[in-house]
């Protein structure tokens, strides 16, 4: 891997962190979302909107990092249609991640339950209470989520086939400590 063709540290800190904390939103609004009401649930739809903020957080700065840091270039050697598939997915990945956060905050909004980021920082609501809207919200915000889901299985899936397949340095390159250099 040269100069060239390499994330920074900041780059893959913030990939994996916002990873993270979507990976671990995903599986617990569909677990508590199936729960019956009590206090148990109510506790954990609170986690979920704090960890939900604060993807929406890091992937703010994710964003304006890439802003003033371009990407390093895709790895020669692939097929045209690789390299768009590629660049399709990962600018849907960036819709969709400021997409989700922000559908479940107006759901939230319009249900009428203001967020409290970790018991201590209230937030203010996106838009005024409105019980139907926030029915639609909650179907826009699960379509996301499971629309979401699909393109970070094939993401991840086609990092995992460059790496044992094609041998290529494009999952090395997003991994930390294993990178030498960086332009990102
Ligand atoms: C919530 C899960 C994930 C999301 C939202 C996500 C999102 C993204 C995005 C938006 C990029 C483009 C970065 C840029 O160029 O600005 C990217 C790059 C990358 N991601 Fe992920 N990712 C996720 C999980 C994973 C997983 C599980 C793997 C590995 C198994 C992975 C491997 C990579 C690699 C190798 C790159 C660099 C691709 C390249 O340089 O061509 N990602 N990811
Ligand atoms: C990356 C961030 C997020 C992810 C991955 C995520 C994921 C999910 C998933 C998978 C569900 C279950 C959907 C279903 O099965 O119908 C869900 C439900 C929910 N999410 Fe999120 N969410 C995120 C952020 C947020 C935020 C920021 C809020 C509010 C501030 C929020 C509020 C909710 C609520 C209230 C529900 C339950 C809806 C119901 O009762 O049906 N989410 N979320």
């Amino acid at each position: 891997m040269n100069a060239a063709s390499s994330y920074t540290g900041v780059a893959i800190a913030l990939h994996w962190l916002v990873a993270l904390t979507i990976l671990c939103a995903f599986p617990l609004g569909v677990y508590m979302h199936e729960l019956p009401l009590s206090p148990n649930k109510l506790q954990l739809y609170s986690y979920h909107k704090w960890i939900g903020i604060s993807a929406l957080l890091l992937v703010a700065l994710r964003l304006a990092w890439r802003l003033g840091h371009r990407p390093p270039p895709l790895l020669s050697g692939m097929p045209r249609w690789q390299e768009i598939a590629a660049q399709a997915i990962h600018h849907s990945l960036y819709l969709l991640m400021l997409a989700v956060p922000l559908s479940g905050w107006l759901m939230s909004s319009a249900m009428g339950f203001s967020v409290v980021w970790f018991g201590v920082i209230p937030l203010p609501d996106l838009i005024g209470k409105d019980k139907m809207l926030g029915e639609l919200l909650k179907e826009v915000h699960a379509t996301l989520n499971f629309t979401m889901l699909a393109l970070i299985l094939i993401h991840a899936a086609a990092a995992i086939k460059h790496h044992l397949f094609e041998r290529d340095g494009t999952l090395a390159r997003m991994l930390p400590f294993i990178r030498q250099d960086s332009t990102q």
